[in-house]
């Protein structure tokens, strides 16, 4: 090339979740059978829409209006109704000017870190969902900052950790949080979500606040909006349909804005994300048109419940089964549907493997284990997947060294489940005897 065309920072974007599905792709083109654990959409693990969300989709397709563009900020009578869904807890009001539709939250995240002045950072939870810390680096040109989020509490946010990081450096004008969290499945108590808007009023600093699973909690667990718990610091809700219809082919989501009219330096920086937004027309319209039907049909609270029930017991079977596993560090999931589970330090290495009976497989997976970089936790995901057919994801691809690996809580067939986590459990102490 002429010029070294790849910006500073090209090289955060990577996205593992997907990128195993590539090796995945290639085991099973060698006959093996697999289970794909490692990405987020209910749909594609056999998540049956109900009929009666599908005739609301079905009748807006019958629908001139659907067809057309929709406004930059998003379809009015979606707005509306998402507008009254906050204003009517009564801790805030905000406007349908405040609210703003995206592609999926996929791509508010990328207009929301990149309309940031590239010095200006945004401290991310480590492990965090990589599409935020990849985006977020990529603006700046430089590595993610992060707090931890601790395995031996829950994956509960280190606070002291979080405070210090802002105290000492400058440059952090923002925090995100992700609640519940994807990886960890953890749901933040009121107390911690006192105490991150406490460290933002004191700092000056804004909120991003991930809730697309915020309506997706059990084991009697229940979690509260930040716009319950915001007062006057300026925030970014993100939220969206992807998770919580579930419609993640649709490519919906939205920011909620609060307390633009505090700040004229966020004002401005909200108006550079419009303009962002603007410069592409608008977000699919479609998905907004079907968002209150969706959401006030009385079917939905009934189905909703059913899914979360279902994860439930997931998230029992799964913690049952891996809590005595020697080695691992597990937490029972209260939110989302994934689970995190973290090895114990200093237990993996670059020796250890799995039988793998397919000698095509081997081959392939020594060839990638092998190669410059990989981390222990990846070696591991990969030995797994070749021996066992499981593909989960390496928990150091969720930007963080503590190593371990994500699991999804979506396998519908209970007895599948609990043979996918026995699996893994016998494969964990073979591994790290091996
Ligand atoms: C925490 C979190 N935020 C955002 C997204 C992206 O959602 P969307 O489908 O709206 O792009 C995901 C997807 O897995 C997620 O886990």
């Amino acid at each position: 090339m002429r010029h070294n065309i790849v910006p500073v920072g090209g090289g955060e974007m990577t996205y593992e979740i997907r990128a195993i599905v590539d090796i995945a792709d290639k085991l099973k083109k060698l006959g093996l059978k697999t289970n794909m654990e490692n990405i987020g959409d209910p749909v594609a693990k056999g998540e049956q829409i109900p009929a009666w969300m599908k005739q609301i989709v079905a009748d807006l397709a019958m629908d001139n209006a659907s067809y057309g563009y929709c406004p930059t900020r998003g379809v009015l009578e979606a707005r509306e109704f998402i507008c009254e869904l906050t204003n009517r807890r009564g801790k805030l009001q905000i406007t349908p000017e405040d609210i703003l539709f995206f592609n999926g939250l996929g791509d508010a995240i990328q207009k929301v870190y990149g309309s940031l002045r590239h010095e200006s950072r945004v401290i991310v939870p480590s492990p965090t969902y990589s599409t935020h810390s990849s985006a977020e680096a990529a603006n700046a040109g430089q590595p993610a900052v992060t707090y931890r989020l601790d395995p031996d509490n829950h994956w509960l946010p280190d606070l002291a950790d979080l405070r210090n990081k802002v105290r000492y450096n400058p440059a952090i004008a923002g925090i995100l949080l992700i609640n519940p969290d994807n990886p960890t499945g953890v749901v933040y108590p009121e107390s911690v979500l006192r105490e991150i808007v406490a460290i933002a009023r004191e700092y000056d600093l804004f909120i991003v606040s991930d809730e697309i699973y915020h309506n997706i909690t059990y084991n009697g667990e229940t979690t509260l909006p930040i716009s319950d718990l915001i007062g006057d610091v300026p925030a970014i809700a993100m939220k969206g349909i992807s998770k919580e219809f579930p419609w993640p082919g649709g490519r919906s989501g939205w920011i909620e804005v609060y307390n633009a009219d505090k700040d004229p330096v966020f004002a401005k920086y909200v108006a550079c994300i419009l303009n962002a937004k603007l410069v592409e027309v608008c977000a699919t319209t479609l998905p907004q048109m079907a968002i209150s039907k969706m959401m006030t049909h009385p079917q939905y609270p009934v189905y909703l419940e059913e899914r979360k029930q279902r994860y439930e017991r997931a998230s029992n079977i799964a913690y049952k089964t891996l809590k005595g596993v020697p080695g691992l560090k597990v937490n029972r999931t209260n939110g989302a549907f994934y689970m995190a589970v973290a090895f114990e330090d200093g237990l993996l290495n670059g020796q250890q493997t799995l039988p793998i009976a397919n000698a095509e497989v081997r081959v392939l997976v020594e060839n990638l284990v092998s190669a410059p970089g990989c981390s222990f936790d990846k070696r591991f995901v990969y030995y797994l997947l070749a021996s066992t057919g499981i593909c989960t994801v390496p928990l150091t691809s969720f930007c963080t060294s503590q190593n371990g690996f994500r699991i999804t809580l979506l396998e519908r067939d209970e007895l599948e489940l609990a043979r996918i986590f026995q699996t893994i459990a016998a494969s964990v102490t073979a591994y790290l005897k091996s």
